[in-house]
């Protein structure tokens, strides 16, 4: 029996089965409990001779599976430490990079070249009040020119901005002149109640910019915009200034540049022409300057608006506003971070 049990024993090749076999052979029902039960019908003086034996079988079979037991424990550490082996030379799975949207890519872009010119940025609210998009950019109530913003309101109050230009007249009302003059741009979100095709959105970006001072001319803000425009779209670009309408400057201009061949489909939008407009800027209207409690004999200067999905598909070639909100990531990753 012990020698048949210890080969079975070294045959085990894991704890469960070990523990079956020590079960079996050492359990209540086992071999070694039964003889030793059995001892009671055996004469007196056999008992002692019998039970020494099964007792020297018992700790012989205990002993013999401890021994497995440890060496089964010692190997199934070792087969896990084996597995759980990291090899550092085995070559990584790429991380996919995102990037930067497109329009951001271009608001980043139009960013560092207007800081580069002493612009500083700021943000102002998308759901914005009434008073800083129209009242205090000289559009009183009943003002026409309020038609040409159709307007998401929330109440009478309140709306969804229509254009960057209230920007403006919160940072002229910040604005402390005595640390000098004021020159701003502000990026960001506007809305406006339009069917969305492929040159309208409902929502869009536009940049805002103005820079108020003691001596800022109209030389200023063709200088200042026409070097902006070549930072972007290359300094071979023609660019034109044409007379224009804007109930918050005066006089106001609207800015067009020559067409151009680029490397994209859709890039040469304005063949008929030959001229592509893109942005509208003014010298600051006095009523605006006085809304913001600024002298409007001591300082003036210029501000202008550009739509910054438009810079973008024209720099790119792209032939449909749309494709920038509709997060296709075949179309937004051709656009990857220089
Ligand atoms: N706010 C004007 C628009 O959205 C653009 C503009 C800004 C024009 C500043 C002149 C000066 O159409």
């Amino acid at each position: 029996l012990q020698k048949q049990g210890i080969k079975e024993i070294e045959k085990s090749d894991d704890l469960k089965q070990l523990n079956d076999i020590r079960v079996n052979l050492l359990g209540k029902k086992g071999p070694i409990t039964e003889v030793l039960r059995g001892m009671r019908d055996l004469a007196k003086e056999e008992r002692p001779a019998v039970g020494s034996f099964a007792n020297k079988v018992r700790d012989a079979l205990t002993e013999s599976i401890e021994t497995r037991k440890q060496a089964l424990e010692t190997a199934k550490i070792e087969h896990q430490l084996a597995q759980e082996k990291l090899d550092v030379t085995l070559p990584g799975t790429p991380v996919k990079q995102g990037t930067h949207h497109v329009i951001m890519q271009t608001v980043e872009t139009l960013e560092s070249v207007f800081l580069g010119m002493g612009f500083k940025v700021v943000l102002g609210y998308e759901v914005e009040e009434e008073k800083y998009n129209f009242e205090k950019l000289n559009m009183p109530k009943d003002h026409p020119a309020r038609d040409m913003q159709d307007t998401f309101y929330i109440n009478k109050d309140i709306l969804m901005r229509t254009h960057m230009s209230p920007d403006e007249a919160r940072t002229l009302e910040q604005h402390d002149f005595s640390t000098g003059p004021m020159k701003m741009i502000g990026p960001g979100r506007v809305y406006r109640r339009d069917t969305d095709d492929a040159t309208h959105s409902h929502q869009f970006f536009q940049m805002e910019g103005q820079y108020i001072g003691e001596h800022v001319t109209m030389a200023d803000l063709k200088g200042t915009l026409s070097f902006a425009i070549r930072q972007f779209f290359g300094a071979e670009r023609k660019i034109r200034f044409r007379p224009s309408y804007f109930p918050f400057t005066e006089p106001s201009v609207e800015v067009d540049i020559s067409c151009f061949k680029c490397n994209g489909v859709g890039c040469d939008v304005c063949k008929h022409s030959g001229w592509i407009e893109v942005l509208g800027a003014g010298m600051t209207h006095p009523n605006v300057l006085k809304a913001a409690g600024v002298d409007p004999v001591k300082y003036g200067g210029f501000a202008f608006g550009l739509g910054i999905d438009r810079f973008a598909m024209l720099k790119y070639g792209i032939d449909d506003i749309r494709q920038f909100y509709q997060n296709d990531i075949r179309f937004l990753s051709q656009f990857t971070e220089a």
